[in-house]
């Protein structure tokens, strides 16, 4: 059955923005809404899948029969991601996760004092290169955000983090990646670009992203 294309799978989605604290009422983020990787999620259930999706905070509703799982910070996606690795068989990370964090979060209120002020951050889990290092024969999909050399960036990254495939926005061009409810995309193997899509809806993306890795999951032995 065409819609089913991923009856029985579990699919494990990653989405939205991490939010890193700095004190009890400041955070470091970014401009991700979740509408990505909330469609992702959408599209897989609609092919049959069981989805978990592990969630930065956003306004966004579950779509309907998903399990979502909420996070706030990098380190908690980071563990909830490690926690349900080993029964997923596809992993898509379409979350814009924090790539440095505040070194320590202040218990208090930070108070107005000089004229400037240095805020100290340390890198945070990288989750994708740790899922790279640990999956065994699950098939892992990557997003990345890219304004140029796009390919060039988008294989390399594919390459160091043992990704299958990886969806590169170009965030360059208006209408695309982060926030809208469009999107523009190529996605790349280990061998080039098998996909292309120039500006549609983010749902369009995330039902031809799932037809193409159920393709790709059914031509795998692994399977
Ligand atoms: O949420 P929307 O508003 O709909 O926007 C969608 C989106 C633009 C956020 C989405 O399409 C997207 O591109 N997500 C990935 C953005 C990103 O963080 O790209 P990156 O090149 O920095 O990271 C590459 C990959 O590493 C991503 O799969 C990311 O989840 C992962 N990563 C990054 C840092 C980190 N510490 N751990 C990670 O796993």
């Amino acid at each position: 059955d065409q819609q089913r294309v991923l009856a029985g799978k579990r699919v494990l989605v990653t989405a939205g923005p991490t939010r890193e604290a700095i004190d009890p009422v400041r955070y470091i983020s970014n401009r991700s809404s979740g509408k990505m990787g909330y469609a992702v999620a959408e599209a897989a259930m609609e092919a049959g899948a069981s989805v978990k999706l592990i969630s930065g905070p956003t306004f966004l509703d579950a779509p309907s029969g998903v399990e979502r799982i909420n996070v706030t910070s990098a380190k908690e996606m980071y563990d909830a991601v490690m926690a349900d690795l080993e029964d997923a068989d596809i992993i898509v990370k379409s979350a814009a996760v924090a790539d440095y964090q505040p070194i320590n979060i202040a218990k208090q209120k930070i108070k107005k004092s000089g004229d400037e002020m240095t805020l100290h951050l340390v890198k945070t889990p990288d989750i994708a290169m740790e899922v790279g290092r640990r999956k065994k024969g699950q098939f892992f999909v990557g997003f990345a955000a890219e304004t140029e050399n796009v390919e060039e960036h988008a294989q390399s990254k594919l390459a160091r983090k043992g990704m299958d495939l990886i969806v590169a926005n170009d965030v360059s061009q208006r209408g695309a990646g982060f926030d809208g409810d469009t999107n523009a995309v190529k996605v790349f193997d280990r061998y080039g670009e098998v996909l292309q899509l120039p500006l549609v809806s983010k749902k369009e993306v995330a039902k031809q992203l799932i037809a193409l890795i159920a393709k790709r999951w059914s031509q795998d032995e692994r399977n």
